[in-house]
């Protein structure tokens, strides 16, 4: 891992820890064991990718990062919820997740369920209730996380998922799902935070560029570690795609050619951010963190 990445991240995982965990904490009229739910996933574990792409653009965009925190703990909040409810029963059941039992494991299925719930509104409440910058830009950024995590969206992505089980699908179609499921939030993560830098049109396009393909390398690398890793490593189980007969890249291609679709997409995004210059180095190197990541 280069400097600059880890230098960035040993800034922002204490600052979002507890920027997540101010917005978390009992305002009295919360119900204790929800409340218990919804931070026991969202807090103490979790790499940040999509916050700290947040802002991590913003700062890219010519913005100071700190007006993009509300946006960054509202995607972190969508992603946790989203995390909760994969991991059902119904969905993909799975027990481990961040390195301890999931949602469901510990509290319940119901409630596990009502945690993703009500998380999708504090994210919501977060961004809009706590945005230090223009209103119509706050109001700009909620609008592309509302897209991004619904039909249009992660859960659009989630329901092909879904429905692929079992089925021998083309790359197109795990394109379109990829791009849904995981591809929808990474981009929204990005695109918030030019929004809080007030950036140019030319600054979103280049952040869209750069996360969906960050996005697909993203989704390739955790289908690979599905097969590669362990669960001690990647705090959640292992071969659960196998478990549920998913459509990956790696079921698809095989492990070497996902590899290589992987590295592919982590250049295209490399190559997005490169007219930016020294400003984009962060989001450069970050693509390569992610691309050899083993968590
Ligand atoms: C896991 O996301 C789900 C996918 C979209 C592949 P992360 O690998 O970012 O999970 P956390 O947030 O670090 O737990
Ligand atoms: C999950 O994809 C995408 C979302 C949670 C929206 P996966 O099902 O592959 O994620 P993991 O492997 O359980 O983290
Ligand atoms: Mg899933
Ligand atoms: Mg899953
Ligand atoms: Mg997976």
């Amino acid at each position: 891992m280069t400097d600059i990445v880890k230098e960035r991240q040993n800034h922002w995982l204490p600052r979002i820890e507890e920027e997540l965990d101010r917005a978390t904490a009992n305002c009295g009229s919360m119900h204790p064991l929800l409340l218990s739910a919804m931070r026991y996933s969202l807090l103490d574990a979790g790499k940040r990718i999509r916050p700290i792409l947040t802002l991590e653009c913003c700062r890219a965009a010519g913005g100071n990062p700190e007006d993009a925190m509300p946006f960054a703990c509202g995607v972190e909040m969508i992603h946790t919820y989203s995390l909760i409810h994969d991991d059902l029963p119904c969905m993909d059941d799975d027990d481990l997740r961040r390195g301890k039992p999931s949602c469901h494991v510990r509290f319940g299925e119901a409630n596990a369920l009502l945690a993703g719930d009500a998380l999708q509104p504090l994210a919501f409440e977060t961004m809009l209730a706590g945005s230090r910058i223009r209103p119509e830009l706050t109001v700009r950024a909620a609008a592309v996380l509302a897209h991004a995590c619904g039909a249009a969206g992660m859960v659009g992505g989630q329901i092909i998922d879904l429905e692929n089980e079992g089925r021998h699908v083309g790359l197109d179609e795990l394109r379109v799902m990829d791009s849904g499921k995981t591809g929808a939030i990474i981009k929204a993560a990005c695109v918030m935070g030019v929004i809080a830098a007030n950036g140019s049109d030319e600054m979103i396009a280049v952040a869209e560029r750069y996360a969906e393909n960050i996005g697909i390398a993203f989704q390739i690398t955790d289908d690979i570690l599905d097969v590669t890793s362990t669960a001690e490593v990647l705090g959640k189980p292992v071969e659960s795609d196998i478990g549920n007969d998913k459509s990956t890249y790696v079921s698809l291609l095989g492990l070497e050619k996902a590899r290589e679709e992987a590295a592919r997409h982590t250049a295209l995004a490399m190559e997005a951010v490169a007219p930016l210059g020294e400003g984009a180095e962060f989001l450069a190197r970050f693509a390569e963190m992610l691309a050899g990541r083993i968590k």
